[in-house]
């Protein structure tokens, strides 16, 4: 063969060889194109029962969907149609690629724990000024503040424990004697102790078992409150008149797990005078549970947290630890213990208020509440911005061991 054959021998492999990769690759790409195109009209067909769904809220949880408080969100309705929620036509999920763009869903909802604990610099990168972004936060402002100052004007709706919050992610309802949610609330007409009736014989027959000064559940022993070093002056104090508070849960000696719970707080009420409802963190309007264990369960509350207590409760039906500090505390209990008609004015309430859970009804779930304002219409399409949502949040003295940099308000 001479070298030109050669060359156009070597020349004619080479070309075939590329035309067959090329061929080959093309196949492959009409495949990917087939792949690509179900999912595609898969996607189309889902935008499409989306219009069809009759008003339904697409909502996306933007942070973990296991972390508190989003995880009892659920997924899909569940959540809304369990809980018999007026309106439960909002859909919710994780999966960020459940439409061709994030764009299409109605709300994106962010963990405001999660942002602040875990750093969170991942956020959508697009946008349409139809969509509500939603700061969420059962926790404490001043455990969990917001220090990057990109969120200033980032969210639409607020969803936390603040009674000024858009939609209430609080733990207490406030009831008439005719059933009528009243509270809690910014500014509270409550009927005045004085003017309330006596209490009657069979709640006073109910009070007679009462025997030891105070019950504390605990679990988390060094809250940024420091309410243990504040229980520990108080134990001192109360020591001087022969009475203690018991601790229960992992900060104390006494033992109350979890699942016991309801006999636990059948002992509360059948001997203890006071409960400690002690706030783990000072936030304006964070009042949790702890209050109710006190107010349904016949034991005083004697609260320590940073809320104005009379949004929540009448005066004269609970102690505050913080105004009062240890020593006046003590002296206070010992002589209330010690007079029992002083002792059956806290209860006067019991007639004209009743205090609850917010899951106890539709009508005060947290998240049907939410469903709710998601299907406001009026308000859906309205932009609402909140601006300088840090100063609205942060408390005014930020711990500088959450902020790095001194966050000024
Ligand atoms: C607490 O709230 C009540 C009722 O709104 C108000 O009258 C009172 O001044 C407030 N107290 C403080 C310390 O802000
Ligand atoms: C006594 O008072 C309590 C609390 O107000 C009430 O629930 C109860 O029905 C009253 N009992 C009687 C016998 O009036
Ligand atoms: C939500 O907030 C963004 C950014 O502040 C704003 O541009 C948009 O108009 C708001 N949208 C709605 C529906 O409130």
């Amino acid at each position: 063969m001479g070298k030109s054959a050669c060359r156009f021998f070597i020349f004619i492999v080479i070309a075939t060889f590329i035309y067959w990769m090329w061929s080959n690759c093309a196949s492959r790409n009409q495949q990917i194109m087939t792949e690509d195109y179900e999912i595609m009209y898969q996607r189309l067909q889902f935008e499409y029962e989306k219009k069809q769904a009759n008003g339904m809220k697409y909502v996306l949880i933007w942070t973990l969907p296991n972390t508190d408080p989003l995880m009892y969100l659920g997924q899909g309705q569940d959540r809304f149609i369990k809980r018999n929620c007026k309106n439960a036509k909002c859909f919710i999920s994780t999966d960020r690629s459940l439409f061709d763009s994030i764009t299409h869903f109605d709300v994106v909802v962010f963990s405001i724990k999660e942002i602040v604990e875990k750093k969170v610099t991942d956020l959508p990168i697009i946008r349409s000024p139809h969509q509500k972004y939603v700061f969420a936060s059962s926790e404490s402002s001043d455990y969990y503040p917001l220090c990057d100052d990109r969120f200033d004007t980032y969210f639409n709706v607020t969803w936390t424990y603040k009674l000024n919050s858009d939609i209430s992610y609080g733990y207490i309802v406030v009831r008439n004697n005719e059933g009528e949610v009243i509270g809690p609330k910014e500014v509270m007409h409550w009927k005045a102790i004085s003017d309330m009736d006596s209490i009657n014989d069979t709640l006073k027959i109910k009070l007679k078992s009462k025997r030891l000064a105070a019950a504390w559940f605990v679990s988390n022993c060094n809250a940024p409150s420091d309410r243990d070093t504040f229980v520990k002056k108080l134990r001192n104090e109360l020591k001087k008149f022969n009475m203690d508070v018991d601790i229960y849960g992992s900060c104390g000696t006494k033992k109350c797990p979890r699942q016991s719970m309801a006999s636990c707080l059948q002992s509360v009420e059948r001997d203890y005078y006071f409960y400690l409802s002690f706030e783990n963190s000072f936030s304006e309007d964070y009042v949790t549970e702890k209050l109710l264990h006190g107010l349904q369960h016949y034991a005083v509350p004697i609260v320590y947290g940073a809320a104005n207590y009379s949004r929540f409760m009448p005066d004269g039906i609970y102690l505050n630890a913080r105004e009062l500090g240890p020593q006046k505390l003590a002296e206070r209990m010992h002589e209330i213990i010690n007079d029992k008609e002083q002792y059956y004015n806290f209860f006067r309430w019991h007639k004209y208020y009743s205090f609850h859970q917010t899951e106890e009804d539709p009508e005060t779930d947290i998240y049907c509440k939410f469903c709710e304002k998601m299907n406001d219409i009026e308000y859906m399409r309205k932009s609402t911005v909140l601006e300088h949502v840090r100063k609205w949040w942060n408390p005014k003295n930020v711990r500088t061991k959450v902020c790095p940099i001194r966050w000024t308000g």
